[in-house]
């Protein structure tokens, strides 16, 4: 595989939500490239357009104009099969507001892309609940989102998001109702994947904890790139250049 093919590319996007007088242009014309080995990070106000391009890198949206190309696979004139056999053998998402199933355990919540994917249930659960160890969330694993605090689901979302082992993680302010250890854990789980195991982290978040972190920043305001620069090595030895 050739760099690029491992690369997430994002050229010229433009993507415009509704029609006529209700028409809101999210993103207007956003390039980017998303590199296996680094965190980056995407900061602007509210209503800047974060979301939305993380959902176009995330092959959860197609843009009305320019390309996105997840490990040398374009998005654009897929089939929303095809979209989503992309998502379910690549990427994991925390979304901003957690989207757990209510009726699910955090434990079944975490295993659910495995079911997509046809892994044996017992192996999915065991991989399931190691994740929500990991995150400091054994002793949660059996009850149900109602059941659980904001920190909590969030940490259920973030171990979904890895339970399918996908090179890219794209997550949605992912600390934002974490404090003290649970956030650090998140973050430094975060980090590993990119650090450690070579993916690609891609993060939206006001979290100076975050911010400190990432290897690259990027600015978007009003739907554009305002600003981008790469910060001073973060890395620690030991961990993939
Ligand atoms: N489904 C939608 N339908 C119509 N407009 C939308 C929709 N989703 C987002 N928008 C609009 O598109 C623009 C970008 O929204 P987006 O959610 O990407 O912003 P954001 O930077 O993630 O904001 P926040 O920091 O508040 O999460 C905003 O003006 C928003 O109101
Ligand atoms: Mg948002």
């Amino acid at each position: 595989m050739s760099a690029s093919d491992r690369s997430l590319v994002v050229e010229d996007v433009a993507l415009t939500y509704g029609r006529g007088e209700a028409a809101t242009l999210a993103l207007r014309g956003v390039s980017l490239v998303a590199r296996p080995g680094e965190v980056l990070l995407i900061r602007g106000p509210s209503g800047s357009g974060k979301t939305t391009l993380l959902q176009l890198m995330g092959a959860l949206k197609t843009p009305d104009r320019g390309r996105v190309t997840i490990c040398g696979a374009p998005t654009s004139g897929l089939s929303q099969k095809q979209l989503q056999a992309i998502r379910l053998s690549r990427i994991g998402f925390v979304f901003q507001f957690f989207n757990l199933f209510p009726t699910l355990t955090a434990w079944e919540n975490v295993a659910l892309p495995l079911d997509l994917v046809g892994r044996d249930r017992r192996a999915g659960e065991r991989r399931a609940r190691q994740l929500l160890d990991d995150l400091g969330l054994a002793h949660r694993a059996d009850h149900r989102p109602g059941q659980l605090s904001g920190g909590q689901r969030q940490r259920v979302a973030v171990a979904r998001a890895l339970a399918h082992d996908p090179l890219i993680i794209l997550a949605d302010e992912p600390t934002a109702a974490l404090d003290g250890a649970s956030g650090q854990t998140v973050v430094e789980t975060l980090r590993g994947l990119a650090h450690r195991e070579g993916r690609i982290v891609v993060l939206v978040s006001h979290d100076q904890r975050l911010a400190d972190k990432a290897d690259r920043e990027i600015t978007v305001e009003d739907g554009r790139i305002v600003t981008e620069h790469a910060k001073p090595s973060t890395k620690l030895s030991g961990e993939i250049a």
